[in-house]
């Protein structure tokens, strides 16, 4: 395990994700692959450049699946072994499990009395999914929270970074305004437009428009790191995700891999196998741009606009590819699988390391609001 330079503190960065159960070429492609880089990015002098933190967020789960928690379980071990198997490395990175530190829900409850319901009700994801999701009844006190526990999870850490998805930058952005209005209330020094409003509610006016003295910030405004997301549709055409069952599992076996790349949808004028065809508009081209080389992307769209080759055979060479990649991740896979201890005590190491630094926040945290 390293333990953080004292000179010179690196910047932490913190993700989580969803235990979804095993994950697809899309979580990895989206989120996994670009932690693992993070994770071993290093500065001129061979230091490494950032403190990380990656977690299953399984209260998570829990504000959309409520009603069944019976697969809970078995989905977090997955997404624990996928994140093992992609690389994270508990050497490098504080792989951990959320609610196995109770700073998540403490602050959570802290933060809660200074975020506005309208904020809340505001975050896009919250209409969009409760229109989505209809056969779940997501009109709970949870479901509106979510976006206020991740915030809980960021600001925990107080990390410099958060690497997301675009779909999750809005829970950034509502995450710094949260940190904005706690650091204003609660820091020991004030801006003097702040310290001259005459009541609460102006104060709050103040608060809202301007950064809190960042030298006296309890909870520093996080920068979102967008992740690079190349499209990668499933084996339907439409985005790879599990509730379409198009996915491509980081843990399918090659036979898998090949038997759901055949079978899936190509540039639909292609018909016959002497027809040419549009590789921009084919779905299997778009997974060639993600994993195959400049070669074989140059020589499929050759083949595919003079009829050279037949879909058949592009999809072996995608199949190669993928197939490629995926054995340095399946062979870790199944080293844990087959140590099941060991992952056990990677957890709980993590679990403790993040306890400890999430600890570190809180007594901050509670100090500054007048619990200690
Ligand atoms: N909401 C995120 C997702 O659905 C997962 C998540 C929970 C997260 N807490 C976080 C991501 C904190 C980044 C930071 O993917
Ligand atoms: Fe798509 Fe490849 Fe078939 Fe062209 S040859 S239509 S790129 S699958």
């Amino acid at each position: 395990m390293t333990d953080q330079n004292p000179i010179s503190p690196r910047p932490r960065v913190l993700s989580g994700m969803r235990p979804t159960g095993r994950l697809h070429l899309g979580n990895y492609m989206g989120a996994l692959h670009n932690w693992v880089h993070l994770q071993n990015q290093r500065d001129e002098t061979g230091q490494l450049k950032y403190e990380c933190y990656f977690f299953i967020a399984d209260y998570h789960a829990l504000t959309t699946d409520y009603a069944d928690t019976s697969g809970l379980k078995d989905n977090i071990r997955e997404v624990a072994l996928d994140f093992l198997a992609a690389g994270l490395d508990p050497a490098l990175s504080t792989i951990f499990i959320q609610s196995h530190v109770p700073a998540h829900f403490e602050l959570h409850t802290l933060l809660s009395m200074i975020t506005p319901v309208t904020w809340l009700e505001r975050v896009p994801t919250y209409k969009d999914q409760q229109e989505q999701l209809k056969e779940k009844d997501l009109a709970t006190y949870g479901f509106l929270g979510y976006p206020l526990l991740q915030s809980a999870d960021i600001l925990a850490y107080q990390p410099a970074f958060v690497p997301v998805g675009q779909d999750q930058a809005a829970h950034v952005e509502i995450t710094r305004e949260i940190a904005r209005r706690f650091n204003h209330l609660y820091s020991t020094r004030h801006t003097p437009a702040f310290e001259n409003a005459v009541s609460d509610k102006e104060k709050l006016a103040v608060a809202e428009l301007t950064e809190a003295d960042p030298s006296t910030a309890i909870l520093p405004e996080p920068k979102v790191l967008l992740t690079p997301s190349p499209k990668l549709p499933g084996t339907d055409g439409r985005k790879m995700s599990k509730s379409y069952n198009n996915t491509i599992l980081l843990s399918d076996p090659e036979p898998e891999v090949r038997a759901k790349l055949k079978s899936m949808v190509t540039d639909p004028a292609r018909i016959r196998r002497t027809d040419p065809g549009n590789p921009d508009i084919c779905p299997v081209f778009d997974i060639h741009k993600v994993f195959s080389t400049d070669q074989t992307r140059f020589n499929v769209r050759e083949g595919c606009t003079t009829a050279g080759i037949g879909c058949i055979q592009c999809k072996g060479w995608l199949a190669d590819a993928v197939v490629e990649q995926l054995a340095p991740i399946q062979e870790r896979r199944r080293h844990f699988e087959a140590n099941p201890a060991e992952v056990d005590a990677i957890l709980e190491a993590g679990n403790t390391r993040a306890n400890t630094r999430a600890n570190q926040t809180m007594q901050e945290v509670r100090s500054a609001m007048g619990l200690r």
